[in-house]
């Protein structure tokens, strides 16, 4: 599979049907053969698969692709009907190309690569089996020849009787065509080339016979084993093929809809519950297993998978799947150094990455740590010792306090974090190169953590590191409020030479709206210093789409600025409807009690409104993108890196622990709703340490007594050890 073919989205998956008599083919998926009279298209995205159907020249196909829970596989199953009035006689093509090992160098060094697959038939298993012979494991260009082996090998079959196969792009194409025209296809003859060096493929022939009205069932597997274990199991026994493939998309569901039931929202509002129950959790635990390693987007090819990015997608799944967090946070945690810094970026199968000097990247580990805790209570966790990345160990609890005096220590001129390399905003990269330069949203993100963790400390009964955490944090606060406030809203950033990022004094640039939104979030902005900028932000960067980035965008390259003046105004980091900084806005309206501009903003971010001119839109109207351009350039309302960003956990949260109100920390849930005036009454169903809520919440405001299964407890926070039931109802308001 090649990444970033467009506008051609080719090579895919694809099932082509021929006519014997008349010799026409189309093909299931309508892509590549585009052409075609098909008289109906659909296709439906669902957790964890996608069904097209399609209906062309008498032949109606149900497509349904997905990759099985328990299975190293991925499954085409098809169900092909004859819906004309005569009987067929059809051929039928599967073709996939094949890419084994390491996708960027195909990409970079295709003529070299090619001469390491191998594609071969296995007659009595009845597929295709592709190897290669050389794992490129590191990543870029270099010299050096690593002499490893890529240990797996492929198998492509179709469960229906075979009559031809090719291992071979060249052969299976032919020359002057395309996927569009294969010369196989076109005179029905199959090459049976098996392949020791060249473009390697896997295509299969049958033939079916169809009566009118008659439905043949077939499913097409491409399974990955090592080369250890030989033949999977499930594909030795072809016969069955058919019934597993169903068993395992069953499996599939179910375990989505098991996943899914951990939280069930109820609002007025269909699109907010679609998303809060559905799509968004959805989406979060994508993040969560992918990282942003796949996608044509974000390149897991190139930067591995990023330190802050795998402490924030954790937020996601630890409200359906708590117990697969703590793992992932031991692993996460080896990319720390003794001194308390960290890697920012690591590749999982070689375990190196990158030092690149983020500011902000080690603080993401008592991020997620806290984020954990106050979910689970899971306070032993704190003991388990963990290795450093420079040699060494210590324990969880100690890593915190590493991260945390590490960022602590590397306070500036003005009392703020120096920015080195860029702080969460990855293109402010060229502020501080020679080390003096600060952020302002790094001192508020610095000092939102250390008050993060105070109850912890206070918990554990750490007196002196509590004081010194308090203490830095009041140093924070008062940097920010006396050197870091424009007028009418806060600075960005300090450079290198002293002067300010994020002024009204500039030109360009002059309201960033991370620095307002976590100067409120870390509680450092006084009430009516939140005000003014919360004003200052929905006047010059409210959007249809929600809130613009920063605002004016940068029309002239500052080089002592950064990557973020060199990419078009009104997109990315310069000027987009950045979706993440944008949920961050919302909780910051939110906690500053503008209910319904957080309302607001939420509601036109959700991608059911976003995306409502989907043509513009351009990407999946179902998941939150990473931005979506904003009134600041021509093609406002086109969004870009859908599935993979940290959007999807924070709207997620910001939607049940924001509005909904049920926040967790370390002694029970806070009841803390905060509805718009639009929901007068909503219902969640929420896991939480083991138990099933179900709570009803009328009315907003401050929560001063609630009921659980009848019973009236005093306060708004929620001990969940003292009851028994395994279910609690719970109702929040008259
Ligand atoms: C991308 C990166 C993320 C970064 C953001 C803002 O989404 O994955 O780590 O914080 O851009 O620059």
């Amino acid at each position: 599979m090649r990444y970033n073919s467009l506008p051609w989205d080719r090579p895919g998956r694809y099932i082509l049907v021929k006519d014997r008599e008349t010799g026409f083919y189309h093909s299931l998926s309508w892509a590549p053969t585009l052409d075609r009279p098909y008289q109906r298209y659909e296709c439906a995205h669902g957790q964890g698969y996608t069904r097209i159907t399609t209906e062309c020249q008498g032949l109606k196909g149900v497509l349904t692709y997905f990759v099985p829970r328990t299975a190293t596989a991925e499954v085409w199953r098809v169900a092909l009907t004859n819906t004309s009035a005569a009987p067929r006689t059809l051929e039928i093509y599967a073709f996939v190309e094949l890419l084994m090992g390491n996708a960027l160098n195909d990409l970079i060094n295709q003529p070299n690569d090619k001469h390491f697959p191998e594609v071969a038939f296995d007659d009595e298993h009845l597929c295709l089996v592709a190897s290669r012979r050389y794992w490129v494991l590191n990543r870029g260009v270099t010299v050096k020849q690593p002499n490893v082996d890529w240990p797996y090998r492929l198998y492509f079959t179709n469960s229906l009787p075979l009559t031809g196969f090719d291992g071979s792009l060249d052969a299976f194409i032919g020359r002057w065509r395309s996927e569009a025209n294969p010369i196989a296809v076109t005179t029905g003859r199959m090459g049976g080339t098996e392949i020791t060096a060249g473009d390697p493929i896997a295509a299969l022939q049958s033939m079916v016979t169809l009566e009118p009205q008659a439905t043949q069932e077939f499913v097409v597997v491409m399974a990955l084993a090592p080369k250890t274990a030989g033949v999977p199991e499930f594909l030795q026994d072809r016969g069955h093929l058919v019934p597993w493939s169903d068993r395992q998309l069953q499996e599939l569901t179910a375990y989505w809809d098991r996943y899914l039931r951990a939280l069930v929202v109820t609002t007025p509002d269909r699109d907010v519950n679609r998303s809060l129950s559905i799509w968004n959790p959805y989406q979060a635990a994508v993040t969560f297993e992918m990282a942003r390693n796949s996608g044509y987007y974000h390149g897991g090819l190139l930067f591995g998978t990023g330190l802050r990015d795998r402490f924030q997608d954790i937020l996601g799944v630890l409200i359906a799947a708590p117990e697969r967090v703590r793992p992932r946070l031991r692993d996460a945690l080896r990319y720390q150094f003794a001194d308390g810094s960290t890697l920012h970026n690591f590749f999982r199968l070689t375990g190196s990455g990158e030092k690149t000097n983020h500011s902000d990247t080690p603080l993401w580990i008592p991020f997620g740590v806290m984020a954990y805790l106050k979910e689970t209570a899971d306070l032993d966790f704190l003991q388990e010792t963990v290795p450093f990345y420079d040699g060494g160990e210590s324990t969880v609890g100690d890593r915190l306090r590493r991260a945390l005096d590490y960022s602590l220590g590397q306070l500036g001129p003005n009392g703020l974090p120096r920015i080195h390399k860029g702080d969460w905003n990855d293109t402010l990269d060229y502020i501080g190169p020679e080390g003096h330069g600060e952020t302002v949203w790094g001192a508020c993100f610095l000092a939102y953590i250390l008050r993060e963790t105070f109850p912890l400390w206070a918990w554990l009964q750490e007196e002196a590191t509590l004081q010194r955490y308090q203490t830095a944090y009041t140093q924070l606060q008062q940097a920010v409020n006396e050197r870091c406030w424009d007028g009418e809203w806060y600075l960005r950033a300090f450079r290198d030479d002293g002067s300010a990022v994020g002024s009204h004094r500039d030109r360009q640039g002059q309201l960033f709206l991370n620095a307002q939104s976590w100067a409120i979030l870390a509680g450092i902005a006084p009430p009516a210093r939140a005000q003014q900028a919360i004003a200052a932000c929905r006047e010059r960067l409210l959007t249809p789409y929600g809130m613009q980035i920063v605002a004016p965008a940068y029309r002239e390259v500052e080089p002592n600025t950064g990557l973020i003046s060199r990419c078009v105004p009104g997109k990315k980091e310069n000027g987009a409807v950045f979706n993440h900084a944008s949920s961050w806005f919302v909780l910051a309206a939110l906690t500053a009690g503008e209910t319904e501009l957080a309302w607001e903003v939420y509601r036109r971010m959700l991608p059911a409104n976003s995306a409502q001119d989907r043509d513009r839109y351009e990407v999946e109207p179902y998941v939150f993108a990473e931005y979506v351009t904003s009134p600041e350039h021509p093609t406002q309302g086109q969004a870009s890196h859908s599935w993979l960003t940290g959007t999807a956990v924070w709207m997620l949260r910001i939607g049940v622990d924001g509005f909904l109100g049920l926040q967790p920390e370390l002694d029970g849930l806070r009841l803390a709703p905060r509805l718009p005036a639009a929901w007068p009454e909503v219902a969640v169903q929420r896991r939480f340490r083991g138990k099933t809520l179900q709570v009803q919440i009328r009315g907003s405001g401050p929560v001063s007594a609630f009921t659980v299964n009848g019973e009236r407890v005093a306060g708004n926070l929620l001990r969940v050890t003292d009851f028994v039931d395994e279910v609690l109802t719970v109702t929040v308001g008259p």
